[in-house]
């Protein structure tokens, strides 16, 4: 059973880069195939003293610059246009919540909210949102993040937030969660027999998660330098995905169940200590290089000053559970490495005794690549066609589902769509609950205490480069190699 859809949608941030470069554009993709309800309406918001005319311009070329041209028809594109309102507003200036309200109108009721905002504006945010009328038992909140910078800060935003939301009027967007491979993970884990006997300790011997990246910056760097590669990525986006991976398979695809088990996996993280962080995590920072052939700046020159932050984190976790008892998940990502990938890749246990003397037997390998291409990857051993004079010769293959082929008559959303619709229905089951995301968030704490602890900091590395060498030491130490 599902919530009634929210009547419209209030966007916070309404003039930021997230509504320009996704959410319009998303919002678009689902009015031009029908999906948003009838009438719906999209009021922007922020502190910009803009109208409706001057949001609709802005959001006319937002999606200009976002939208295939063929998919955007004069006819979509108005009729989009047509549902945008806009009301300028400071959340921290009192009584400016009122001509949101009156916006709102009879709609107050069925809202759906959008935070794209620094999160030192959700506290006056949601106390204005309430004091307005505007957090009744039919208005859902979404939640962009960061949020918070740590376990302390995060639960400080939870409890502002619970002060006129319930948990299941809240949706913690991480956007990682939108995307169709990562679904696709527990489709093949649970719509599959196959993996499931052999997804355990015993037959995996490592996980690697690799999300690379070759942008810089963009421009970002009062954000980014206070949070750095760890609380960008690994807290949020890294997590969810060792959490598809490494849980255990819930009753049903329903929002209780299946986060109940991603968050009893996220419990399991072995927190780290000054030693362990010292012995199984390396930061780096980038140096100038060069990425795809073109020089780029080093990270301080980018950010106008030196600093300490990390653009670089790789680290061994380990889960503390039956299940998977032993096996290191090696996590790495980092800014200007020499390709965009993002990737999890299954290592399972060499054949414990090879029949074919002097033919090496490579491991299997499950590789789910999310980015930049699509596609599941299992590598098997073969035979090389020949007559074996000289004994058998194996090879390794790969058995390729490549989901652009299978599905090719389905257009690639942005993540940003799914979200977005599940919002307005009212469907939590791809949102981050509060537990998770402070469970990530004391996975995460661990590890920077250690860091602290250890006195540990940046090394340096090459722009276009894998990271710090000893990210490749860290690898070997392990009993495991980084994919490149
Ligand atoms: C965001 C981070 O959450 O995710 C960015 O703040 C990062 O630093 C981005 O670039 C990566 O997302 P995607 O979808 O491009 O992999």
């Amino acid at each position: 059973m599902h919530a009634a859809p929210s009547a419209a949608l209030i966007l916070f941030g309404a003039t930021g880069d997230l509504a320009r470069r996704m959410l319009l554009p998303s919002l678009f993709g689902l009015d031009a195939e029908g999906l948003l309800p009838e009438g719906f309406r999209i009021i922007g918001t922020a502190r910009s003293a803009l109208d409706d005319a001057g949001w609709r311009a802005l959001a006319a070329e937002a999606l200009g610059q976002a939208i295939d041209p063929a998919r955007l028809t004069s006819c979509a594109r108005d009729r989009f246009l047509a549902r945008l309102a806009y009301v300028p507003l400071d959340v921290t200036a009192p009584g400016g919540f009122d001509a949101l309200a009156a916006a709102a109108g009879a709609d107050a009721e069925r809202l759906a909210i959008f935070l794209s905002t620094a999160p030192s504006l959700f506290a006056p945010t949601v106390e204005g949102l309430a004091r307005a009328g505007l957090a009744g038992s039919g208005v859902r909140l979404a939640l962009e993040k960061p949020l918070g910078h740590d376990l302390a800060s995060s639960r400080a935003i939870n409890d502002t937030v619970a002060t006129a939301f319930t948990e299941a009027q809240t949706f913690r967007i991480d956007h990682y969660l939108g995307k169709e491979t990562v679904q696709n993970l527990i489709a093949l884990r649970f719509g599959n027999a196959l993996f499931e006997p052999l997804w355990s300790a015993a037959h995996i011997e490592h996980v690697q998660i690799t999300v690379a990246e070759t942008v810089g910056l963009e421009g970002r760097g009062d954000y980014y330098d206070g949070a750095g590669a760890l609380r960008d990525m690994v807290q949020n986006h890294m997590l969810q995905l060792l959490a598809l991976v490494a849980m255990e398979p819930p009753a049903m695809f329903e929002p209780g169940a299946v986060r109940d088990e991603k968050v009893k996996a996220l419990r399991a993280l072995r927190p780290f200590t000054a030693e362990t962080a010292a012995a199984f995590s390396v930061t780096g920072q980038y140096a100038a290089g060069a990425v795809g052939g073109a020089p780029v700046p080093g990270y301080g020159e980018e950010l106008g000053r030196p600093s300490d932050t990390e653009t670089f984190v790789a680290l061994i976790a380990h889960l503390d559970n039956w299940r998977w008892r032993g096996v290191p998940f090696l996590m790495r990502t980092g800014k200007r490495l020499p390709e965009r990938r993002t990737e999890i890749a299954i290592r399972f246990r060499p054949a414990p005794h090879s029949i074919f003397a002097g033919a090496a037997l490579q491991p299997n390998q499950l590789i789910i690549a999310l980015q930049p291409q699509e596609n599941i990857r299992l590598t098997l051993m073969a035979k090389q066609p020949g007559l074996d004079r000289g004994g058998v010769k194996l090879r390794e293959v790969p058995l390729d589902v490549g989901l652009a082929n299978a599905f090719a008559d389905t257009r690639r959303r942005i993540a940003y769509e799914r979200l977005l619709l599940d919002l307005i229905e009212g469907r939590p089951t791809l949102f981050v609950r509060r537990d998770e995301v402070e469970a990530q968030w004391s996975f995460v704490d661990s590890l920077r205490a250690g860091w602290a602890a250890a006195g540990m900091t940046p090394r340096r590395y090459i722009a276009g480069s894998w990271g710090p060498s000893a990210a490749i030491a860290l690898a070997e130490r392990n009993g495991a190699s980084w994919r490149e």
